[in-house]
């Protein structure tokens, strides 16, 4: 595995309680749900900071102020500020958002391929968020901005109600073992705090190459109704050609996994 590439997580022990998080009929403009940190213990992820090359180290000290939002610290209790995207990029342009984007590959080629729309990446992985901030400076990206946060935390008290026109999850950690299903990222609970960050019409678009992984994300989003499955009946939409290859669906690929695409409209 390449210095850079987090690791997928399926030997943690899972120590805490679900995220308590915003309520299943709140409309979008509906003030931040509650702090969940006090009963939150159960994470997507472990905060391992890996190997980080000395250059993703120097992006991260040089290029943070340019890309970063908030401190870049992403231990709990550390929130991020209100994001104003449209202060923040200057103009007012539709906003994607990809969360767990691992090395950042595929956000650099979406922001650098896509300048009329604006980006926001929230990954926990530094070494992953510093090999963005290179790709960043390399191809002249202005349309970017970085939180190294819980996405947890980004979606349910930093961005504003109805602000997000996409968002994106590609292949998220399958944590494939029964008893770690809990700290999959897509939960019911997730889910809403999903669509209060949505606008309506917004699209939320997943992968997994894990298929059952695959199935537990329908069996999640089609039956809440702030979601339309944009596949109908069929439930998984034909592979995007404008979706570049992220790393771990290269892995995936390599191992002879299907890929699953799935495409949900925030009513
Ligand atoms: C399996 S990797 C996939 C990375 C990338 N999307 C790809 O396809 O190559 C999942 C990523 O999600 C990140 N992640 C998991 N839970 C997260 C959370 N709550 N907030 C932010 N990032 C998270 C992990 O750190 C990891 O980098």
């Amino acid at each position: 595995m390449s210095e850079s590439l987090p690791s997928r997580h399926d030997a943690e022990e899972a120590s805490i309680e679900a995220p308590d998080v915003a309520t299943p009929s709140q409309p979008a403009s509906a003030p931040v749900p509650a702090n969940p940190l006090a009963s939150r213990s159960i994470r997507s992820f472990v905060l391992r900071e890996g190997r980080i090359t000395p250059a993703q180290a120097q992006a991260l000290d040089a290029l943070w102020p340019r890309y970063g939002l908030g401190s870049g610290d992403s231990r709990p209790g550390n929130a991020l500020p209100e994001i104003d995207a449209p202060a923040l990029f200057g103009r007012v342009a539709p906003l994607a958002v990809e969360i767990g984007f691992g090395s950042g590959d595929h956000l650099a080629e979406c922001a650098a391929s896509r300048r009329d729309t604006d980006f926001i990446g929230i990954e926990v992985h530094r070494p992953g968020v510093g090999r963005l901030l290179q790709r960043a400076q390399q191809l002249g990206l202005d349309n970017l901005r970085v939180a190294c946060a819980d996405a947890v935390e980004v979606l349910r008290a930093a961005l504003p109600a109805g602000s997000v026109d996409e968002v994106m999850i590609f292949f998220p950690d399958p944590w494939p073992k029964k008893r770690h299903h809990k700290r999959r990222l897509i939960q019911t609970d997730f889910a809403r705090l999903i669509a209060r960050v949505l606008r309506p019409g917004g699209r939320l678009r997943l992968a997994t190459d894990w298929a059952e992984y695959a199935s537990h994300m329908r069996e999640v989003l089609d039956p809440l109704a702030e979601f339309e499955n944009l596949a109908g009946a069929q439930g998984y939409m034909q592979r995007p050609d404008d979706r570049p290859t992220t790393r771990f669906e290269a892995r995936g690929l390599r191992l002879g996994h299907a890929v699953f695409d799935l495409e949900y409209r925030r009513r």
